[in-house]
């Protein structure tokens, strides 16, 4: 039996790394004042067919459940976030500063960097209108980036405004209801045939290219990336008005992040979407609202291809697995004896590990030594005294069992 396509198993190697990017998300996230929140994950599926796109509902996983809704494995958090946050609107102070770590499940054409089930970091704004959250939001996501040992070198993040496009599209007398479509085919231009992309855009095609090629102008996008350049991020942005997002919820600013040498799908994405809040509560509840998603599974590609940062995540990683102390039971009589200070190890916070069977004494030195433990401790003929080895140095000392714990916690610092 194998995994479903598109799907992963997660084996401790696997976990590990992604546990470690989930840690850099969640501590940058913090960083920037941001709180954790979570959502369910079967919604239903109304929420996505509103305003999500077409695009991201057809790739649902969905069924009916057995009390006859339509239900909907969620593709992406900012439905549920926009129906939570018109729920409870009046029990938090805005801006809202939200962030939150979740699997999201979309049925896509397997390709690399596209899964049918991934994770995801959300960080979104609910509640500001200026463009000083654009800045914020923009800043945070750098960050995230840097926390694993990125520089501007290593990736950009491209950034556009839809009304740059909206404008546009009003000044050449565009009806108002081709215009979502028109922006999913600006979207997809740069993955398609030209030609294909001029069928589509009609008469606009000539001008739409001309001004993709010229890059076009926004005080908007200019004042954007000085707000960076005052915190000394500029290097990591660029304006290109080309990108203007799948989802059809977003309003205004949108941005996505690439690695510099365009090898890989985008890393992350996002954008406004001022008017999804009041479209899911019928116009009960009216905010401004920001945010972006970035997944794992570019960014462990990512991780994975660049020497420094997969170094350093390997470096995390080991720490995080090794153990403070292994208990070595060199006679079966002193089994018990041993067991009784594990567990008094175990309960002061030592990660300890020991045989769970009768086994040869270098063998157990050896599982030591792979498990990266700091110190052992033998039971056997010395008893009632230990012998205490520490690993770095093998220099050994006997202590009187009744002095162990304190010993220990004098010479052994617990691991983080
Ligand atoms: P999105 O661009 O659809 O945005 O997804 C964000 C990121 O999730 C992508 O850049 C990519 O790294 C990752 N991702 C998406 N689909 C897959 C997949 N099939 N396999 C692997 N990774 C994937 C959103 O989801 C918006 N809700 C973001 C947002 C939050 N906008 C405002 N707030």
């Amino acid at each position: 039996m194998q995994t479903l396509p598109g799907f992963r198993d997660f084996p401790p190697d696997s976990c590990a790394a992604r546990n470690y990017i989930f840690a850099r998300w969640c501590e940058v996230a913090r960083r920037y004042g941001f709180v954790e929140w979570e959502g369910p994950v079967l919604e239903p599926t109304e929420l996505y067919k509103k305003k999500s796109g077409v695009e991201i509902v057809d790739q649902l996983f969905h069924f009916k459940d057995k009390g006859e809704r339509e239900v909907a494995m969620r593709p992406e958090l900012t439905p549920t976030l926009a129906r939570v946050v018109a729920a409870h609107e009046r029990e938090f102070k805005k801006p809202l500063k939200w962030f939150s770590i979740g699997q999201f499940f979309r049925y896509e054409k397997q390709q690399r960097g596209r899964l049918r089930e991934h994770f995801q970091l959300n960080c979104d704004i609910i509640g500001e209108a200026d463009l000083a959250g654009d800045v914020e939001l923009v800043a945070l996501c750098i960050d995230v980036l840097r926390a694993f040992g990125f520089s501007e070198k290593d990736f950009v993040i491209r950034i556009s405004d839809r009304e740059f496009w909206t404008d546009f599209f009003r000044e050449k007398n565009v009806p108002p209801d081709r215009w979502d479509e028109l922006l999913q085919v600006i979207d997809k231009s740069g993955r398609e045939p030209r030609e294909r992309t001029a069928e589509k855009l009609g008469d606009l095609a000539d001008l739409v290219f001309a001004t993709l090629k010229s890059g076009g102008k926004s005080k908007k996008l200019d004042k954007l990336v000085a707000g960076l350049r005052e915190r000394g991020l500029a290097d990591f942005v660029s304006i290109d008005v080309g990108i203007v997002r799948g989802l059809a919820y977003y309003t205004g600013i949108v941005f996505e992040l690439f690695d510099r040498a365009g090898k890989f799908r985008a890393i992350a994405g996002g954008g406004r979407y001022d008017n999804l809040i009041s479209l899911l509560s019928d116009g009960a509840v009216s905010l401004p609202a920001l945010g972006f998603a970035m997944g794992d599974v570019v960014l462990g590609e990512l991780i994975n291809e660049t020497s420094h940062a997969h170094e350093a995540m390997e470096k995390a990683i080991a720490n995080d697995h090794e153990i403070d102390i292994y208990i070595v039971i060199a006679k079966e009589e002193r089994r018990a004896d041993a067991l009784r200070h594990i567990q008094q190890l175990r309960d002061r916070g030592y990660r300890v590990d020991y045989p769970l069977t009768p086994t040869k004494v270098a063998r157990q030195f050896q599982t030591a030594e792979e498990l990266g433990a700091r110190v052992a401790l033998l039971f056997g003929d010395e008893w009632p005294q230990v012998k205490l080895k520490n690993m770095a140095t093998a220099q050994q000392e006997l202590v009187p069992q009744d002095r162990v714990l304190a010993h220990l916690q004098a010479q052994v610092s617990l691991s983080s």
